[in-house]
């Protein structure tokens, strides 16, 4: 699945920039929207009422990244506004476990992310009550910067636990994935991908979709072959 990051398009037109990336089908599986409140990370983005007012503008599914504190009390109001996913960060949740139950009880998937340096065994409890694992290949705050590779053992370890069904979540990752990055990417195990400046950035943004997910698909076959 991809998942175009709405952070590199146009914020003056959201509504157009999220219709240019086409919908499930053809083009975008989920829109991600990054919410950053300038405290856990030190950039500012947008909230809830813009989230609300993008809700009313999509058909296709709204993936919301958190990156703010006190998401215990924050992010089930996303949940309520009907967003599909919402992922909250580990460094940022007081009781995760108990913040999964609130996100899926007002309807949502819950997705819980970890930053480059966090490492997943503090979590592999939490993890149980979650439908997604958001792994960070990039310092979360900005869009356009370096793949982090060494993040993909992590993505590894996730991947083998749900193959084993000790978990059962949907694999996520975000930040640098582009042509270049994808397919270790996918041949790590992800399922779904994150891009933000590699499809608003391209000439054209659902070509640049299909592209990369053209080379997640012939990645992950090639790696589970
Ligand atoms: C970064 C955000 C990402 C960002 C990714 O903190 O969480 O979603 O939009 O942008 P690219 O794909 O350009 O690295
Ligand atoms: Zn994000």
């Amino acid at each position: 699945m991809i998942a175009p990051s709405i952070l590199s398009a146009d914020f003056a037109r959201l509504s157009e920039e999220m219709a240019a990336v086409g919908g499930p089908g053809r083009g975008a599986d989920w829109l991600h929207v990054d919410v950053m409140d300038a405290h856990f990370v030190p950039n500012l983005t947008l909230g809830l009422p813009v989230v609300e007012s993008l809700l009313r503008s999509t058909d296709t599914p709204l993936d919301c990244h958190l990156m703010i504190d006190a998401p215990d009390r924050w992010a089930p109001g996303y949940a309520e506004a009907g967003a599909h996913n919402v992922t909250v960060h580990a460094e940022a949740a007081e009781d995760p476990v108990a913040l999964a139950k609130n996100l899926r009880a007002a309807g949502a998937n819950a997705g819980l992310s970890v930053k480059p340096d966090t490492p997943l065994e503090s979590y592999t409890d939490v993890l149980k009550h979650y439908d997604t694992l958001l792994v960070m290949s990039v310092e979360p705050g900005f869009g356009g910067q370096k793949f982090i590779e060494r993040v993909l053992e992590k993505v590894r370890t996730a991947r083998r636990m749900v193959d084993t069904g000790h978990l059962n979540l949907l694999v996520e990752i975000d930040g640098g994935i582009n042509n270049d990055t994808i397919e270790q990417a996918a041949e790590a195990g992800v399922d779904c991908f994150v891009a933000g400046s590699a499809v608003y950035g391209a000439e054209d943004p659902v070509r640049a979709v299909e592209g990369l997910r053209a080379q997640a698909r012939d990645a992950s076959a090639h790696g589970s072959a």
